[in-house]
């Protein structure tokens, strides 16, 4: 199978990226992790990045240059797709549309619904009885492009922040993989 070149951002524990590039593997999985940028010399990600022999950069600066340099070698590297995960910064419009349609995220939430950051808390607060995760494709407003995939969990009363988080990434590293493989099979 050819596969599409992959980049995936990061800017943390970049555990969504060890699933993608575990599932990327897999003869028939549509793309190939060709490079990661982290946007934190400190993210936990890079070690994945190492220990599966993926090209990596670290890019700790501010997003003018971030954007600059990324954008050099994500056209250097032929990159057709760029996957957001724990990406903690936010692009600039000029850099969505010289990728558009092109880039996706995932965000711990059912978007509409928690868009932004500490949605666990919020979720909790709210009293929310169900809460899940959102792929969705990236466009100039935060959060806020076409849904790709969603998963669903349903909130427990024993749940706190962290047990949410556990449980919702769960559905997260599922919910990536399928949304990069029906990208791919609806085109
Ligand atoms: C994931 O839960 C992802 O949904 C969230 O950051 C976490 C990264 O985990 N993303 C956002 O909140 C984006 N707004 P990971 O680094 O272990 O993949």
């Amino acid at each position: 199978m050819v596969k599409v070149n992959a980049c995936v951002f990061i800017s943390g524990n970049g555990t969504n990226l060890k699933t993608i590039i575990k599932n990327s593997r897999d003869y028939n999985f549509p793309i190939k992790i060709s490079l990661v940028i982290s946007s934190s010399k400190k993210a936990k990600g890079i070690t994945f990045a190492r220990k599966y022999s993926i090209p990596y950069i670290v890019l700790n600066v501010d997003k003018k240059k971030f954007e600059k340099v990324a954008l050099k070698e994500l056209l250097r590297r032929n990159i057709k797709l760029i996957c957001l995960a724990g990406f903690m910064k936010i692009l600039s419009k000029d850099f969505i549309r010289s990728f558009k349609g092109k880039i996706i995220n995932i965000h711990p939430s059912l978007l509409p619904k928690y868009k932004g950051l500490n949605t666990f808390e919020r979720i909790l607060k709210d009293k929310e009885i169900m809460t899940g995760c959102t792929v969705h494709f990236v466009n100039e407003k935060l959060d806020n492009g076409r849904t790709i995939v969603k998963k669903r969990i349903w909130i427990e009363k024993k749940d706190d922040t962290n047990s949410l988080k556990k449980r919702v990434q769960c559905e997260e590293y599922k919910a990536y993989s399928m949304a990069i493989r029906k990208i791919y099979v609806l085109n």
